[in-house]
C-alpha cells in the first residue's frame, strides 16, 4: 500500500486542528487528507505538512474511496455518518462518546488494551480524555498490585467543552478585567436551562445530570474504566467513583486520584518504579524541589505526568496521586492518530 486515503470529520474544532497535526507527525503513510466540517466552515482552508487543503461540507458522499476516518465532530454526527462511512469500506476512530458502549466497539488507550482492536467491526471509540490519563496511571499500578478502588476528582479545562466555550472563558475574564458584569451562554453544558461564568469560579457539571445525582462525564469515567481494564462496563471487580469539575484552565486536565491495591505490602517508591517504566507517562514527583505536574507545563505534550504520590497513612494498600494530561491531546486527538498508528501497524485496516 503506498498510502492511505483518509478524511478528519469535525477538521475546524478544538480537537480537529489537533487531529490534523498529529496525523503530519505520525508515520501513517498518507496519500490523500480529506477535511470535513460542516456547511459553516466549506470553503475555509486549512494546512496539512505543505498542503493548504479546503474544508468540505460533510455529506454521506464524503466517504466515498476513504480508508481512515478519525472523527471529532459531536456525537450525533458520528452516529450519522460512520456507520455510512464503514458500509463504504473505512475503518473509523471515533473521538465521541456515541458509540463506546457497544459491546461490539472496541474502547482503546493503546498502552493499555491495544489488543481489543482486533475485534473491531469498522468502528473503535476513543475513551473520554479524563477517563484516559486516569486509566494510562493506574494501568501498570493494577498490573503490578492489583487494584480494588479509585476514587477519583477532577479539575478539567475548558478546552474540554470545545472551542467556542474556550472562547466564552476568555471572554469571561476580559470582562472581568473591565470591572464588566460575566455573562454565559455555554458555561457548564451548552443546551442545558443554567448558565454560570466559568472564569475565576468552578462548575461541578460535565455533561447533564443523569436520575442519580452523578453527571453523565462521572458515568463515563466509572463505565470506560470497566470496559477498558476488564472489558466489561458495569464490572464490580473494580469499584470506582467520580467528582468531575469544570476548572478555569485553558488546556489540561488535572485529576487527584485516590486508589487502594491488592498488595498491602507495596510503597510508593514500588508504585513509583512501575510508572516510571510504563510508555506515554513521566513522573513528576520531588516535593523537595517542589516539582509536580500542572496543566500549564503538560499543555502541547503527548505524555501523562503523575506527581505527589503518597500512602494513606491510616489505610496500608491506598495512595493518593496527582495526574496531569494534555485533554486535547492524549486525551484526543493523540489517542486517536496512535490508535490509527497501530491499526496500520497490526494490519488491521
Ligand atoms: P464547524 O466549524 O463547521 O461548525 P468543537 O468540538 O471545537 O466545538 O468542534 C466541533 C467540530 O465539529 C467542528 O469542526 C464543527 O464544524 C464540526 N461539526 C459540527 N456540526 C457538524 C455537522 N453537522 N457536520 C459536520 N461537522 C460538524
Amino acid at each position: 500500500m503506498n498510502g492511505y486515503n483518509v478524511a478528519i470529520l469535525g477538521a475546524t474544532g478544538a480537537v480537529g486542528g489537533r487531529l490534523i497535526s498529529q496525523l503530519a507527525q505520525s508515520d501513517i503513510p498518507v496519500k490523500n487528507l480529506r477535511l470535513l466540517a460542516s456547511k459553516r466552515s466549506a470553503g475555509k482552508t486549512l494546512k496539512f505538512k505543505d498542503q493548504e487543503l479546503t474544508v468540505e461540507e460533510t455529506t454521506p458522499n464524503s466517504f466515498k474511496n476513504v480508508d481512515l476516518v478519525l472523527a471529532s465532530a459531536g456525537g450525533s454526527v458520528s452516529q450519522k455518518f460512520l456507520p455510512i462511512a464503514v458500509k463504504n469500506g473505512a475503518v473509523c476512530v471515533d473521538n465521541t462518546s456515541a458509540f463506546r458502549m457497544d459491546p461490539e466497539v472496541p474502547l482503546v488507550i493503546p498502552e493499555v488494551n491495544r489488543q481489543a482492536l482486533k475485534k473491531h467491526h469498522g468502528i473503535i471509540a476513543n475513551p473520554n480524555c479524563s477517563t484516559i490519563q486516569m486509566v494510562l496511571a493506574l494501568e501498570p499500578i493494577r498490573q503490578a498490585y492489583g487494584l480494588k478502588q479509585i476514587i477519583v476528582s477532577t479539575y478539567q479545562a475548558v478546552s474540554g467543552a470545545g472551542q467556542a466555550a474556550w472562547n466564552e472563558l476568555l471572554h469571561q475574564a476580559q470582562q472581568r478585567l473591565n470591572n464588566e458584569p460575566m455573562t454565559a451562554e455555554i458555561t457548564p453544558v451548552k443546551g442545558e436551562a443554567h448558565h454560570y461564568p466559568l472564569a475565576f469560579n468552578l462548575l461541578p457539571q460535565i455533561d447533564v445530570f443523569e436520575p442519580d445525582g452523578y453527571t453523565h462525564e462521572e458515568w463515563k469515567m466509572i463505565h470506560e474504566t470497566k470496559k477498558i481494564m476488564l472489558d466489561d462496563m458495569d464490572s464490580p471487580e473494580i469499584k470506582v467513583t467520580a467528582t468531575c469539575v469544570r476548572v478555569p484552565v485553558e488546556l489540561g486536565h488535572g485529576e487527584s486520584v485516590y486508589f487502594t491495591v491488592d498488595d498491602k505490602t507495596a510503597k510508593p517508591s514500588d508504585l513509583r518504579r512501575v510508572l516510571e517504566g510504563f510508555p506515554g507517562i513521566v513522573v513528576q514527583d520531588d516535593p523537595d524541589e517542589q516539582l509536580y505536574p500542572q496543566p500549564l507545563t503538560a499543555a502541547g505534550k503527548r505524555e501523562t505526568f503523575v506527581g505527589r504520590l503518597r500512602a494513606d497513612a491510616e489505610n496500608p494498600g491506598a495512595f493518593n496521586m496527582w495526574v496531569v494530561s494534555d485533554n486535547l491531546l492524549k486525551g484526543a486527538a493523540w489517542n486517536t492518530v496512535e490508535i490509527a498508528e497501530c491499526l496500520v501497524k497490526d494490519g488491521l485496516i
